[in-house]
């Protein structure tokens, strides 16, 4: 009976997950599916528990406990502290801990004896295999999130051929380690041993080999691998909730990075490869794009008082500055002055998923005007003013004209086709990506230098 209402309540916990996941597609279903995922997670910590207790008494309980007093407080202090800017390192992160679970949760089964060896010794491996991928991977994408590590590629001479090899290798190891009997337990610990080690390295040498602008697509791809090693940790546990879940994140993640696969137009295969998307050519900076020109906050609010039609392209440098206020302010100004303006989303722009749509909603900006780059690039031409406040990759016009550039391919705002370009950062800099934007150097574009917030607050000012 209680084995039945454990096995309920984890199926109610999995549909909740997927109302939440559902819930999270849309701005005006997000917190509905937040609510839900809390719910659901509560129900099924609290099923955990009480199968933990029925196995293996209040003792198991305690332990339990205790980790998760240790977990609860690392993870609400690293969740107050975290800037919104600071986000995709953090969840790099966390899913490096998903992978060290795996790891520990498959060396760990590897020592039990299982009613179907040959099974269990595959779900050893494959959990392991994945988990220390996850593990490393996730680390160095924290590195070069965090700026800890350079994000250029690193470029190893026959790195395909090396990836490949690893996984060849890790294949033949899993035959060999199912056909070692258990009574060998040295050679099979050692058999475990290597792989790992050679996961780990796998790990370490796809996302070390992918370049800056490409660092999106790693982090969803982590975040499907770190949603496949939990599932796979579900079958060596035997937790059906755990493999649910797992596999729900997985294939999310998966999805997630198909999306921005094609937002990055790069090929899905070649992002599992690792070391896509560069060749290792450095591009474009010592090209000479000519003189720059700069504004004031002053011209640009006589600009906008003339203008029908404006579009707003944020970036990073909004999220930096925090100034999603001042910009929401900025608009409730102009569309009471009549002015038609809309928000351009580049689908990477800042350094996580829906980082700006997040902002946006956050300072009160109207959905309804939030648009998809699809949505908004054909209306450019006839627009009078487009600001691009702290965005640069992500209007680089390099991507569609210079074939060598690391984003070549990249579909980008097409914000030069617009009458009037005034362009809000602190210098000539480049963006995430390394390179140089010829935007800048445009005859339509006007730089406004400055922290995005108080150059906004200055045009909202003038205005
Ligand atoms: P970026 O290319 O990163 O450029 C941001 C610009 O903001 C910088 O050039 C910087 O110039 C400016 N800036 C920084 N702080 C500022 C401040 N306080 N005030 C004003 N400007 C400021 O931005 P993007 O166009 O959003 O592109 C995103 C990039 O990140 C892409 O390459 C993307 O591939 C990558 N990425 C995205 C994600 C996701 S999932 N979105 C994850 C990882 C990486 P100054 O220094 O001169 O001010």
């Amino acid at each position: 009976m209680n084995e039945t209402l454990i096995q309920g309540a984890y199926i109610v916990a999995g549909l909740l997950f997927i109302l939440a996941l559902a819930g999270l597609s849309k701005h005006e279903t997000a917190v509905m599916g937040n609510k839900y995922g809390i719910v659901g997670m509560t129900i099924a910590l609290a099923a955990t528990l009480w199968l933990a207790t029925k196995t293996a008494g209040f003792d198991a309980l305690l332990i339990i406990a205790i980790a998760m007093a240790i977990g609860a407080a690392i993870g609400i202090t690293l969740a107050r502290k975290v800037e919104m800017t600071g986000m995709p390192e953090l969840i790099a992160m966390l899913h490096s801990f998903v992978g060290i679970a795996a790891v520990l949760v498959g060396w760990n089964s590897s020592y039990e004896t299982a009613a179907y060896p040959a099974i269990h010794d595959v779900e050893v491996f494959v959990g392991v295999f994945i988990g220390a991928v996850t593990f490393t991977g996730s680390i160095v994408a924290y590195l070069k999130l965090s700026a800890k590590m350079k994000s250029a590629p690193l470029v190893l001479p026959a790195r395909h051929a090396i990836n490949l090899g690893i996984i060849v290798v890790f294949v033949v190891m899993t035959i060999v380690y199912v056909l070692v009997p258990h009574e060998q337990m040295f050679l099979r610990q050692l058999l475990l041993g290597i792989m790992t080690v050679l996961a780990l390295f796998l790990g370490w040498h796809l996302v070390a080999s992918i370049g800056g602008g490409d660092m999106p697509v790693v982090v969803s791809m982590l975040n499907s691998y770190s949603g496949w090693a939990a599932a796979a940790a579900g079958f060596l546990l035997n937790n059906d909730l755990l493999i649910i879940t797992g596999a729900l994140v997985g294939s999310s993640g998966a999805y997630l990075s198909y999306i921005m696969c094609r937002a990055m137009n790069r090929s899905f295969i070649s992002v599992i490869a690792g070391g896509f998307g560069s060749d290792g050519n450095v591009v474009g900076e010592a090209k000479d794009y000519g003189e720059h020109r700069e504004t004031s906050a002053v011209e640009v609010a006589d600009s906008l008082k003339n203008a029908h039609d404006v579009i707003i392209t944020p970036g990073y440098g909004m999220a930096t500055a925090q100034a999603q206020y001042a910009v929401a302010d900025l608009t409730a100004k102009l569309r009471a002055r009549g002015v038609n303006v809309r928000f351009g989303i580049h689908p990477v722009a800042g350094r996580l998923p829906g980082h700006m749509n997040v902002l946006l909603a956050e300072a009160k900006v109207p959905y309804d005007i939030v648009l998809e780059m699809d949505e908004i690039n054909d209306d450019m031409p006839s627009t009078d003013v487009v600001l691009v406040i702290g965005a640069n990759d992500t209007v680089n016009p390099a991507a569609q004209d210079d074939p060598s550039s690391p984003i070549a391919g990249m579909p980008v705002l097409e914000v030069w086709k617009a009458a009037e370009v005034v362009v809000f950062k602190r210098s000539m800099n480049t963006g995430y990506a390394g390179v140089q934007n010829p935007l800048f150097f445009k005859d339509n574009s006007a730089m406004l230098f400055g922290d995005a917030k108080e150059r906004v607050e200055d045009i909202v000012k003038a205005l």
